[in-house]
């Protein structure tokens, strides 16, 4: 790989070592300068050919998008735009990359949408900026491992396919292997499940919480980090169907040492990242400079993603109960100029995003933990408080996210949750497994799950969630 390989001729100083390199062609100028990419970094090596001495018909085939093989030295370059390049003794074409037909895709070389690299999502991974994304988002998917499994978590992998609705929210894409078109009915016209492969009507996971509960009842400490799937006609820039859910639990731990758990995570893989990321992170900060030039004055961001970024580091979580918030909503002035407004009618009300924005953007001006909901906006197995009101719950918000994520203290007494099911209407029946732990040494537990897309999106600076998971998944689109 580019990157190891000259890391390793600087460190050993054997510059004169010829070598191979396999890449694709970013830009072939003069006859004489190619720029070389073969995925492992942001930084196109430049590789210097002498034209007299190569073939003609090779020449002709180093193309945009062509993929080579290049034999030479690695040498101090003369150029100003990078430090070293490769004097090319040997040149073979591995696969050529028609022009005419290059010119009608994302790889030609000018500036496409994002909007335009969506419509080949195949393809954009070769852009400086998806492959710069895709890396982050493979540092970040090793962060998390290396920081749950540094602090003894087990990695437990909960089903895909399963019978019951997590979140209770009932946007859940179904799995069957019956004939929708003419399915087997019960007598009173209803579709009999018992027919279907798994003898009941089955989904795809919203959330792996549930299982990963049972399992903190006997390791101890888990998370699960898997692709979770909501149903939610959401055309958002922060939703999509298919999602990757990062979702800790830990036993004897109440809601305080939860929200530690989440903050301390969070800043370690953001660390992380600075860290092994910081060519492709100060491409993406540079990227978003440029973008944030072309918007209006108001809507431009007051600190570059580097800044954004060491300053969720450097800064403590706000922790403010929802009761709070909405107080600090209720006095907020309506600031109709810049289309906001920020009146909340009353308590009990779920917040909008544009509440969420207030709060972390206006307010604090920093990332807010909020906690202590109303328990009538949230799921049925979060731990209600002594006024029997609110529950433990808990949801971090961060600046131009919004909810990164959502958790809670989980009622671990059984005939309170029994009494919520009842409440909800959810079967005791459906439930009997998860129950059944707070029947066998029951305790005080807590877990939470985060977006990991929407991490993808702070770290990277992505306004869109479509651009930082290789296929998105959104309402009409799987083409891929
Ligand atoms: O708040 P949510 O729905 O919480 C749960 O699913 C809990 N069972 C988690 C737990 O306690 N173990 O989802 C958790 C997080 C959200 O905060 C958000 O970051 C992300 O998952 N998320 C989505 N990300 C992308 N697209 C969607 N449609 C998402 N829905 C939720
Ligand atoms: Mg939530």
């Amino acid at each position: 790989m580019i990157q190891a390989k000259i890391a390793e001729i600087l460190e050993s100083d054997q510059f004169l070592q010829e070598f191979h390199i396999n890449g694709w062609v970013r830009s072939f100028r003069s006859n004489r300068f190619i720029a070389l990419n073969d995925g492992s970094t942001i930084k196109n090596l430049q590789c210097v050919i002498d034209f007299e001495n190569t073939d003609e018909e090779i020449l002709k085939r180093i193309t945009v998008g062509a993929a080579i093989c290049v034999k030479g030295t690695l040498v101090e370059s003369k150029g100003s735009q990078q430090r070293v390049e490769i004097e090319v003794s040997e040149i073979k074409i591995l696969g050529d990359a028609n022009p005419e037909e290059v010119k009608l895709t994302i790889l030609s070389p000018k500036k496409h949408s994002l909007e335009k690299l969506r419509e080949q999502a195949h393809l954009r991974v070769r852009t400086n900026t998806f492959s710069a994304v895709m890396r982050v988002r493979s540092k970040l998917s090793f962060a998390v491992h290396k920081y749950f499994q540094e602090k003894n978590f087990h990695y437990v992998n909960t089903p895909i396919i399963t019978g019951s609705d997590a979140e209770g929210a009932g946007e859940m894409f179904q799995v069957s292997s019956l004939d929708m078109k003419d399915p087997p009915r019960n007598e009173d016209g209803s579709i009999n499940y018992k027919e279907d492969f798994f003898g009941k009507e089955t989904n795809l996971t919203v959330s792996g919480q549930l299982e990963a509960e049972t399992y903190a009842m006997g390791l101890g400490q888990v998370y699960t980090f898997g692709p979770t799937f909501r149903a939610e006609n959401s055309n958002t820039s922060r939703h999509l169907a298919e999602f990757w859910m990062i979702e800790p639990e830990v036993a004897f731990c109440d809601l305080d040492g939860n929200m530690d758990l989440a903050e301390e995570f969070i800043k370690y893989v953001l660390k992380y990242i600075l860290k092994h990321c910081k060519d492709d992170l100060e491409f993406l900060n540079e990227r978003q400079i440029n973008e944030d030039k072309l918007k209006p004055k108001n809507e431009r961001s007051d600190m570059s993603l580097l800044e954004k970024l060491n300053f969720v580091l450097e800064n403590n979580f706000q922790r403010v109960s929802y009761t709070e918030a909405i107080e600090i909503l209720k006095n907020s002035k309506p600031n109709k100029k810049k289309k906001f407004n920020y009146i909340i009618e009353e308590w009990g009300a779920d917040l909008q995003s544009e509440h969420e924005r207030y709060l972390v953007e206006k307010h604090f001006k920093c990332p807010v933990i909020l906690f202590d909901y109303p328990a009538k906006i949230k799921a049925f197995y979060m731990r209600l408080n002594e006024d029997k009101k609110t529950v433990r719950a808990m949801d971090i918000l961060f600046p131009g996210i919004g909810e990164i994520v959502g958790g809670s203290q989980r009622e671990e007494r059984l005939d309170v949750l029994k009494e919520k099911m009842k409440e909800l209407n959810i079967p005791e029946d459906e439930l009997w497994w998860y129950l059944d732990t707070r029947k066998f040494g029951t305790c005080v537990h807590s877990g939470f799950g985060l977006g990991f897309e929407r991490l993808v999106q702070f770290t990277t600076g992505m306004g869109n969630i479509r651009d930082v998971i290789p296929f998105p998944r959104t309402p009409q689109n799987a083409e891929f």
